[in-house]
């Protein structure tokens, strides 16, 4: 879904709440045992549960299938599943342009992280695929650096690229180039200054 229609779906809904705030004071001229308004309040509550549940049914999900048996690994893939999914949240509400990019800076900030930590496991593994592996790692950065990049002249289409590409690469990547270097990784811990600062990021 573009960013255009997110934005027009979330002032429809806008529209059709205030319209039913309406119909809710109006009902009350009625009588205060007069069901309408009371169905109203009811309708009322069950929109905004609806609209949350069909906005997570977007966001990706954590499956077995995508698991590398590697603590660090898996534990550092569902955190940048989990903040995918912040930025996603964040597009489709639409709150504030600051809020989108801040999202965007902790999943771009996150991934090089991760990187940097499963590159150094690959590394003291002696990985025999390892430059393929941080080549993948790279063109990943320089494309989301474009996107970035191209936020500057169209800024809905940017986002909706980025949040599309980081979805789709993830996934990919995890479920594919990932699972390959398992049988590789007997060492699976890192040493402590690389564990250190985790919680900061
Ligand atoms: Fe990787």
């Amino acid at each position: 879904m573009s960013a255009l229609t997110k934005t027009i779906n979330m002032f429809l809904l806008s529209v059709v709440i205030m319209a039913l705030l309406v119909v809710v004071i109006l009902g009350f001229m009625l009588g205060i045992g007069h069901p309408l308004p009371w169905v109203i309040i009811v309708v009322l509550i069950i929109i905004p549960v609806i609209h949350d549940k069909l906005i997570k049914k977007r966001c990706l999900v954590w499956h077995s299938s995508m698991a590398t048996g590697i603590e660090l690994v898996d534990n550092d893939h569902k955190q940048l599943i989990n903040l995918i999914n912040k930025f996603q949240e964040a597009t489709e509400f639409n709150i504030s342009e600051q809020k989108i990019h801040q999202a965007l800076d902790e999943v771009v900030n996150y991934t090089k992280y991760h990187f940097h930590r499963e590159e150094a496991l690959m590394r003291i593994n002696h990985y025999p695929a390892f430059e393929a592996h941080q080549q993948q790692h790279q063109q990943m950065i320089d494309k989301i650096s474009h996107y970035i990049g191209e936020y500057k002249t169209d800024k809905s289409l940017a986002i909706d690229h980025v949040l599309h590409f980081l979805q789709t690469w993830l996934i990919k990547h995890i479920k594919g180039s990932d699972q390959e270097y398992v049988p590789y990784l007997t060492i699976t811990s890192l040493p402590a200054e690389m564990m250190q600062g985790e919680e900061d990021v």
